[in-house]
């Protein structure tokens, strides 16, 4: 790390050295725009290796060939004049959530919104974050444990950009940082205190074809390894559905090469985060987005980790991999399935 620090002062700092501040890893993370709020900074107090040099940090998910993004014209948001409307079922971007399981818990609220607002008792809450009090924006506790996908307004809605739905399009707030593990390459721990609920950021990379994430797994030479930095977007799958883009097989992201700095969080068989899928835009649903939610509370300087698998409890030694093709899983927990693939 000491190497290439000094090296972007003495080079990367000068004007005109547009093509090096693309390539270096602490240029790409100061353009961010959270850079000041929220910093990513990246330590090793272990070894001299420092990030792979093919790998760059982007801020957004980037669409490969073949993706694209809904047409203006099939682009549609609520009318809600207030984001306060945005949390009860009238609200178009709800409109898609079971109702079942997503039924009021005012139990779980302790918001007195009803009174303040004057809100009729009858309407039904149905989005997925609180809204007032200390609990603000933390996901609601009914969804910890589900596999539901969280509808949020966007930049088509009338509501404005402070409406209270909108937790993972305002981004990230947790400043994080890449640090070299003892055993598991590079890691990523919070420089902040996260609660149970609490957004931490989205897992980016390159959206690309099924087709493409194939090739790219028969181009590694074991297809496992490759998994591991791509995830399917196929919350919205269905080879029944009336839209051609969500009838399968789904796109896949894949964070190799470039991603935020979710890409470097390691695997926990016990982990401290969950991945969701998030729509804004109804008519993106085949390009959902990949939201990491913290399913505990979390100290600072915590490592924070996911489950690759979302708790898919394969028996990796009956899946016909072979043994010594296999990865050993150190996450330490006492939960620990044994193999990473
Ligand atoms: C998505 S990357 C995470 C960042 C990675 N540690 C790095 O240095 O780039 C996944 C890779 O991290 C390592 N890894 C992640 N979780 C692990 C775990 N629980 N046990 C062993 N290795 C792990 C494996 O090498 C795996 O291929
Ligand atoms: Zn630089
Ligand atoms: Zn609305
Ligand atoms: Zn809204
Ligand atoms: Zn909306
Ligand atoms: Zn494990």
């Amino acid at each position: 790390m000491e190497n290439a620090t000094r090296r972007h002062f003495f080079h990367h700092g000068q004007i005109g050295n547009e093509d090096e501040k693309e390539s270096c890893h602490w240029c790409q993370l100061r353009s961010f725009p959270t850079h000041k709020t929220a910093p990513i900074t990246v330590v090793n107090e272990i070894d001299n290796q420092t990030l792979p040099q093919n790998f760059r940090f982007i801020n957004g998910v980037v669409l490969g060939a073949g993706v694209s993004a809904a047409d203006l014209s099939f682009r549609s948001g609520c009318s809600c004049r207030q984001g306060e409307d945005c949390q009860y079922s009238g609200c178009l971007c709800l409109a898609e959530l079971d109702q079942d399981e997503t039924s009021d818990d005012t139990a779980d609220d302790h918001d007195g919104s009803v009174a303040a607002t004057g809100t009729p008792l009858t309407r039904k809450k149905a989005y997925a974050y609180h809204m007032h009090g200390s609990k603000s924006f933390l996901l609601r506790s009914k969804l910890h444990a589900s596999k539901l996908p969280l509808y949020e307004c966007h930049q088509g809605c009338a509501c404005s950009s402070k409406c209270p739905n909108r937790v993972v399009e305002r981004g990230r707030l947790v400043p994080l940082q890449i640090f070299r593990t003892q055993d598991r390459g590079w890691g990523v721990r919070t420089q902040e205190s996260i609660k149970k609920g609490q957004f931490v950021d989205r897992y980016l990379g390159e959206v690309i074809t099924s087709a493409e994430a194939d090739r790219r797994r028969a181009a590694s030479v074991i297809s496992r390894r490759k998994d591991v930095y791509l995830f399917a977007l196929d919350k919205f799958t269905d080879p029944q559905s009336l839209d051609a883009r969500l009838k399968g097989p789904p796109l896949e992201v894949d964070g190799e090469f470039m991603s935020g700095p979710t890409r470097f969080i390691n695997h926990s068989c016990d982990p401290n985060l969950r991945i969701f899928a998030r729509v804004g835009d109804h008519a993106d649903k085949h390009i959902h987005d990949l939201a990491l939610f913290a399913i505990r509370d979390i100290q600072k300087g915590e490592e924070l980790t996911f489950d690759y698998v979302d708790g898919a409890s394969e028996d990796f030694e009956e899946s016909g991999g072979r043994i010594e093709d296999m990865t050993r899983c150190l996450c330490g927990s006492s939960k620990c399935r044994r193999f990473l693939w």
